[in-house]
């Protein structure tokens, strides 16, 4: 497919595709070489109905170190903010010669009806509460290079499962690539019938640690819950925070992940989020790496 909505979508074969292309990207951010011309010519358009800072940042780093043109479009500053529609938004950037397009948007299923009005490769830089694949898969990215693999590992995704596109892509691509997956958090915060996605489901995270190899802390969302919504951030940081007494249960080399941002001192203790075990920074680093792989496969030789 020239677009990546969702790792719903994609093989295991596919995702190692990706996954292997980007350690190579990564030796071209290593190596500090500024710009490869892979992509020049081409324009690789941001397009984000919702707030980020490493996503579209990223993938606008990774275009230019391919020597892609990029263009980004924050709404909020845009004629969407005059009622312009997807789709006419979507024929002006297809008029301006883009080659891709990376969309965020609030509503789930977005990045597909882009993909009716447009020819460029759509990529979801996240849909509501549906998927964020490029997440996913730089979080992937992490695991691969830290622990040497991915089949077989015991990967714990902790928090706000329900409102999280990021616990939803995460589940996709690690059981596909083989993977045992527990999301944990209390039951107010985990959708029902999630474990027909292959996922063993805790509501005590101290049980969902034992033996894990990865720790996945997800951002409590509070701008898409409900208000008075069970617990309170204070019962949150008390059951479920990530801390040193609980990592502790993990494997001693258990790897910490977050997609970032974080609020420190709700969902993970700051000792945690700067300890030894975590590769929190490494992640965004990666993140451009996989991003490159991803713009490469979709827009560059030969497509
Ligand atoms: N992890 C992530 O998607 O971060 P941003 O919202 O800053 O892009």
């Amino acid at each position: 497919s020239k677009h990546l909505l969702g790792l719903k979508d994609l093989s295991a074969q596919e995702i190692k595709l990706i996954l292997d292309t980007a350690g190579p990207m990564k030796e071209i951010i290593q190596r500090d070489i500024k710009k490869v011309p892979t992509l020049r010519g081409k324009l690789v358009v941001t397009l984000f109905y919702e707030p980020s800072t490493r996503t579209r940042t990223s993938f606008e780093l990774a275009a230019k170190y391919m020597g892609a043109d990029t263009v980004s479009i924050a709404t909020s500053t845009s004629s969407v903010t005059k009622g312009e529609s997807l789709r006419d938004t979507a024929q002006t950037l297809a008029a301006m010669g883009a080659d891709a397009v990376i969309i965020r948007h609030s509503a789930a299923g977005s990045p597909v009806l882009l993909t009716r009005y447009i020819k460029a490769s759509v990529i979801n830089g996240g849909d509501g509460m549906h998927e964020h694949p490029t997440q996913a898969l730089l979080d992937m990215f992490t695991i691969q290079e830290k622990l040497g693999r991915i089949e077989g590992l015991k990967v714990v995704i902790l928090g706000d499962i329900l409102h999280s596109r990021v616990a939803r892509s995460n589940i996709w691509g690690l059981t596909k690539m083989g993977a045992e997956v527990r999301v944990a958090g209390p039951p107010t915060l985990i959708p029902k019938g999630i474990e027909n996605l292959g996922v063993k489901v805790f509501y005590r995270v101290e049980e969902a640690l034992r033996g894990a190899d990865v720790i996945n802390v997800l951002r409590i969302q509070r701008e898409r819950q409900k208000k008075g919504l069970f617990p309170s951030l204070r019962e949150y940081a008390l059951l479920y925070q990530l801390t040193p007494e609980r990592l502790r249960l993990a494997k001693p080399n258990a790897l910490v992940l977050h997609p970032g941002p974080m609020n420190r001192g709700i969902e993970i203790s700051p000792a945690v989020a700067d300890g030894l075990q975590s590769a929190i920074t490494e992640q965004v680093t990666n993140g451009v790496a996989v991003r490159m792989a991803l713009l490469y496969l979709l827009i560059g030789g030969g497509n």
